[in-house]
């Protein structure tokens, strides 16, 4: 059959009509892993679909031909390059006029989708008639805009809105949430979820014979009316608070307000969605979570130097660390034994993993086939045979050594040994291996399954590959790694000390818990420091504590120390600086004539900001970058900020520095700046 119609190559796309005339349009996003919707990608994109306009196709089918998935969003790069927020504006509205030639063809049209479709690419589906996704553990869809301070701009939230429902649709983007295929068929976000053998053949049925839409039912659509809107946006409004203030995210805000004000009227709203996300992302918060992905991206890459991955990991200690270490091992893939004295402990372990499983992965089978790659192992026979062994027994040097004398000799010659310690130099350990060079410091946090970061510890004897191997294996089980040289308290324990330290010092002075804590979380911290010292357990505070006052100058607070000796550790035996009730802080307002200290969350956030500026100068951390990384994933620290340096800067070095001073003044040496500052004032000098 002459339809008139060529395959059409571009550097992005490929347009292929087959002998149905049906056309196939190919994303392969040159020069790139991942497909991303670039200014390049667009602008094929919208050459392509004028064409079909010109030559309309029986069917249209848009897939991607990169295996990791369909389209991973915008492309993040872009966004920190407009000038204006007229020019943001310029970029979105191009966006939405694609997608409109795209929604506006006169032929079916479906997204064939597999693997990542978010964001931009999720909004792409949308303007397709129908969407089929491969049933599959890596296909993952979503909306995840409000992560970077921003929500759709491609029209995707009057076309979320449209296919899922208020309710549903709005839950998706304020969450950000990404949803397997399945559970994206129930929201209504996909038509079809199929196997990846079946995807083609659907399509081309799907497009021989268009099947009717099943319209949204009425009482999902009456939720869209303007008489019910104002009470429901007041009570979305009132869930987001809880979790974000608007000054801090303004996105999710600017999200139900458009719904609100404009869902009546689909132009309207999209001309508002333009403008609304134009200016979000011209503002500081986006900006800054924006530069939060990129440090994620550089750690990500800091775990990809090397290929092959290991196959068996073995943990040598049952507590909780090293069990919580094993579970999630296991969840991620690896065959993991766990050795410990007691069969108890293991025991715990298994109990324990098996309440993560089943959190996360709810189905009876995939539990069961998870929980069979964690085999405890008390006599450690599956040493011999492990890739990677974790050691993560109780902080002692001597018994560290004699393990480690004792486990050489059966590890394979090549196996990675990695130590948990959280407070021990990497050399006096290395000193009991014939190897050295294979010990590497992997220090991860509590709760295991929840913090994103590993500092990867280097020694003095650790070697390079070896530091790049533990890096890649914890890129390989979902965590950021992040480099740190063998000092106390690496990075994260040494910044979070001095902070947790100032706040039991406020508590001393008097100043009610509550105060300190809202003080911190109204800075932007995810929970207060007072909060934070009782759910970690006041005994491993002190521990840590006493450890760094040995090398550095902080004196650990009397009330911390009485605390611990009458057994009061916090969240764990229900009472510490707060009594815990239902395992919640039970926590009293203060005063209502009550009046903070002016200078409380400065006296907070700084003694944290010098103490980064006296690790860079220590070199802990190659550089401000990494500093900021490791703080937003190893502590939470404020991610609208950008991470503490770049708060710094954001601020102004000089005048932080001067604050430093008066605080000195006022409260003694614990804020005398760090001599590192030294550097950083010069740097924004020469900067103008
Ligand atoms: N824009 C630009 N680059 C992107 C991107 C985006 N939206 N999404 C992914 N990438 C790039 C990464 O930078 C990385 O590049 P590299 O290979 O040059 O290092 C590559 O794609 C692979 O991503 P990575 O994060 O390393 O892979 P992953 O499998 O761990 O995670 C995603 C994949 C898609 C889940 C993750 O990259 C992600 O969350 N991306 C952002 C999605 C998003 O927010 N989209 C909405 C944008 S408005």
């Amino acid at each position: 059959m002459d339809t008139g119609m060529t395959d059409k190559t571009y550097k992005h796309w490929q347009l292929e009509q087959d002998e149905e005339n049906f056309v196939w349009l190919h994303l392969d996003k040159a020069d790139s892993s991942t497909n991303t919707l670039s200014e390049a990608v667009l602008m094929e994109l919208e050459d392509a679909l004028n064409y079909l306009h010109r030559q309309p196709p029986r069917g249209l089918v848009i897939r991607s031909a990169k295996e990791n998935g369909f389209i991973a969003g915008a492309d993040i790069g872009e966004f920190t390059h407009f000038e204006s927020q007229h020019a943001a504006l310029e970029a979105i509205q191009r966006g939405h006029r694609i997608f409109n030639l795209l929604e506006s063809l006169n032929c079916p049209t479906i997204a064939l989708i597999h693997g990542y479709c978010l964001g931009g690419g999720m909004e792409m589906a949308l303007a397709c008639r129908y969407r089929i996704a491969e049933d599959s553990p890596e296909t993952r869809l979503g909306l995840p805009e409000v992560r970077l301070g921003i929500h759709p701009g491609f029209g995707g939230t009057v076309r979320a809105l449209k296919a899922a429902g208020p309710l549903t649709a709005l839950n998706i983007m304020l969450t950000g949430r990404s949803f397997s295929a399945r559970a994206a068929k129930k929201m209504r976000l996909v038509h079809y979820a199929v196997p990846r053998r079946h995807l083609l053949n659907a399509a081309r049925s799907i497009l021989r014979k268009p099947p009717k839409q099943t319209p949204l039912p009425w009482w999902l659509k009456l939720l869209n009316h303007r008489l019910l809107r104002p009470w429901i946006a007041k009570y979305m409004v009132k869930t987001v608070a809880k979790k974000a203030a608007r000054a801090h995210y303004p996105a999710p805000y600017a999200l139900i307000d458009l719904w609100q004000h404009y869902a009546d009227d689909r132009e309207q709203m999209l001309r508002e969605e333009a403008a609304s996300v134009a200016s979000l992302l011209v503002g500081k918060t986006a900006q800054n979570l924006i530069r939060v992905f990129g440090l994620q991206e550089t750690l990500k890459g800091l775990g990809r130097k090397l290929d092959g991955k290991p196959k068996y990991v073995h943990v040598i200690g049952g507590g909780v660390m090293g069990g919580d270490i094993a579970a999630w091992c296991a969840l991620q893939g690896y065959q993991v034994s766990i050795q410990d004295r007691e069969h108890e402990t293991l025991g715990r372990v298994i109990q324990r993993a098996f309440d993560l499983y089943k959190k996360r992965l709810k189905k009876p089978r995939l539990i069961s086939t998870t929980l069979d790659r964690l085999m405890p192992d008390l006599p450690g026979h599956a040493l011999a045979r492990a890739d990677v062994v974790i050691e993560a027994i109780f902080e002692d040097v001597e018994v560290k050594r004699e393990l480690f004398r004792a486990i050489e000799p059966q590890m394979k010659a090549d196996a990675l040994l990695c130590t948990n310690t959280s407070s021990i130099p990497l050399e006096a350990l290395a000193e009991a291996l014939k190897k050295p060079e294979r010990l590497v410091g992997l220090h991860f946090f509590n709760p295991v399954a929840k913090m994103p970061l590993i500092e990867i510890v280097r020694g003095k004897s650790s070697s390079e590959e070896n530091v790049q191997r533990a890096s890649a294996f914890a890129k390989s089980i979902s965590r950021l790694p992040l480099p740190v040289t063998s000092s106390p308290g690496f990075l994260v324990n040494r910044v979070l000390m001095p902070y947790l330290i100032e706040a039991v010092i406020l508590a001393e002075e008097g100043v009610p818990l509550k105060v300190i804590d809202d003080e911190a979380v109204e800075f932007g911290m995810p929970m207060g420091p007072i909060e934070l010292a009782d759910t970690v357990g006041l005994d491993i505070c002190l521990k840590v504590a006493d450890i760094l006052s040995q090398n550095m100058d902080i004196s650990v607070p009397e009330k911390l120390r009485t605390l611990v000796e009458r057994s009061q550790l916090g969240k764990k035996t229900g009472q510490g600086f707060y009594a815990f009730k239902k395992g919640k802080p039970v926590k009293t307002a203060p005063d209502k004539d009550y009046i903070p200290p002016a200078d409380l969350q400065e006296r907070l956030i700084l003694r944290m900001v010098n103490e980064v500026i006296a690790c860079l100068r220590d070199g802990v951390v190659d550089n401000a970058d990494l500093a900021d990384a490791g703080i937003i994933f190893g502590t939470g620290f404020a991610p609208f900020r950008g991470g503490p340096m770049h708060y710094l800067q954001d601020r102004g070095t000089q005048q932080v520095y001067k604050m430093l001073e008066q605080l000195q003044q006022r409260y003694g040496q614990r804020f005398t700046p760090d001599s590192g500052w030294q550097q950083w004032l010069e740097q924004e000098a020469d900067n103008g």
